[in-house]
């Protein structure tokens, strides 16, 4: 048979399956993928029901349902404090993921480069080079992962188009601040780039940390595009809704784009998300507090292991070293084998470390856990890591 397309060629599936295979044979509680397994709230859930029944059935406008995009538009104004000129500057998406897909294939051609910090979120990497993108690597470091804004500006070169930035960060919990971004802000305007910033973690904020888009610095909105989506702030990962916000050139043909690969997103569930923005917003304070709870719990655990851990900012990852253990157990030899190590004596997954990085050994020696689990089954999975490794 002929081979598949070239570009598929470099795909490659992080352990996260591989780990999920084996904890079903243990009955094991997953803490890699990053799935919070608490309920919808009640109101997106109603209000889905009823545009169901109702039969809301039919395709939407690409950019999605006029109230969803003008909550959407209000949300990007005053969370955001983005300068969004009109509802036109807002598309939803089928997920976050959706508008990452349309937001590259609307700024980049095959051979631009890209400059993306490590740790990174695999999927970016990815979907970028399967589109033909060259990526260049920003190495950050634990415990503060701190931007050496010399290696950016030293990457830049005539073919580079864009700039990816993750706040909050996924692995690492990173909350970029004010200072940095007006750093890429600048880079941006005098270099002539894009910004695609993905911001999917905006609500979990930890220690006073404040959530700042990069489309809010002055200067940067007219070549940057944020994403967003549903998917974490209201455990709702399955139902596949996001949005974009840019502006309004941009965001037509990313619509445009859409449009072709899947339409629309899925119009009952838009009508169901939009009830979101009638819930008090409270349940941004108790959910990012119950977050803060439960960071508390996984980051003290992995302490009390023996883990060096720098604790998150926001998100609800932990991307924790575990080289101080080699000494104590055995099966820590690099992440691959620490990962099975943890399934196999304690029951709990996690994601390798070589999944954040372009270089395997630059992951070597950590591991990724994903907090969002109802407290109960969270103490489990602290409780069986410290029986099966004892703090010293
Ligand atoms: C940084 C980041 N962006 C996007 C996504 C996926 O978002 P969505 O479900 O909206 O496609 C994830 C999921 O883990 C993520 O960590």
């Amino acid at each position: 048979m002929k081979p598949l397309a070239e570009r598929t060629a470099e795909l490659k599936q992080s352990n996260i399956r591989a780990i999920t295979l084996m904890l079903q044979g243990v009955d094991g509680i997953n803490l890699g993928q990053g799935i919070c397994d608490m309920p919808t709230p009640d109101p997106i859930k109603r209000g889905a029901h009823e545009a169901i029944d109702g039969d809301q059935s039919i395709y939407s406008y690409y950019g999605g349902i006029q109230p969803l995009r003008e909550a959407l538009l209000e949300k990007a104004r005053t969370y955001n404090r983005i300068p969004a000129r009109g509802v036109d500057d807002i598309m939803v998406t089928v997920g976050s993921t959706g508008a990452f897909v349309a937001t590259m294939f609307t700024l980049l051609d095959p051979g631009d480069e890209v400059i993306v910090f490590e740790p990174y979120y695999g999927y970016h990497c990815n979907l970028l080079t399967v589109m033909g993108a060259h990526l260049k690597f920003v190495r950050t470091e634990a415990p503060d992962w701190a931007i050496d804004f010399d290696t950016v500006e030293s990457l830049i070169t005539d073919r580079t188009k864009a700039i990816i930035v993750t706040t909050p960060n996924n692995p690492t919990g990173k909350v970029w601040s004010r200072d940095e971004l007006e750093r890429i802000r600048d880079l941006i305007v005098e270099n002539d780039l894009y910004a695609i910033t993905d911001e999917i973690y905006e609500y979990m904020l930890y220690d006073g940390h404040e959530h700042i888009s990069l489309a809010s610095i002055e200067g940067a909105y007219d070549r940057t595009i944020t994403l967003s989506g549903f998917s974490k702030t209201y455990n709702m990962t399955g139902w596949r809704l996001g949005y974009a916000v840019g502006p309004e050139a941009i965001i037509a043909k990313m619509g445009l784009l859409s449009d072709l690969i899947y339409i629309c997103a899925p119009t009952p569930l838009q009508h169901g998300v939009a009830e979101a923005f009638e819930m008090s917003s409270t349940y941004f304070t108790e959910m990012a507090a119950a977050y803060d709870r439960k960071r508390t719990l996984m980051c003290t655990t992995l302490e009390e292991i023996g883990f060096k851990v720098p604790w998150p900012e926001g998100s609800y990852y932990v991307l924790a070293d575990f080289s101080p253990l080699r000494d104590r157990f055995e099966g820590f030899e690099d992440d691959m084998t620490a990962s099975r190590t943890l399934v196999e004596k304690a029951g709990i997954g996690t994601v390798a470390g070589r999944s954040f990085f372009a270089d395997d050994a630059d992951g070597d020696s950590c591991l990724r856990f994903c907090f969002a689990k109802e407290y109960p089954i969270l103490e489990e999975a602290c409780r069986r890591l410290k029986a099966a490794f004892p703090p010293a």
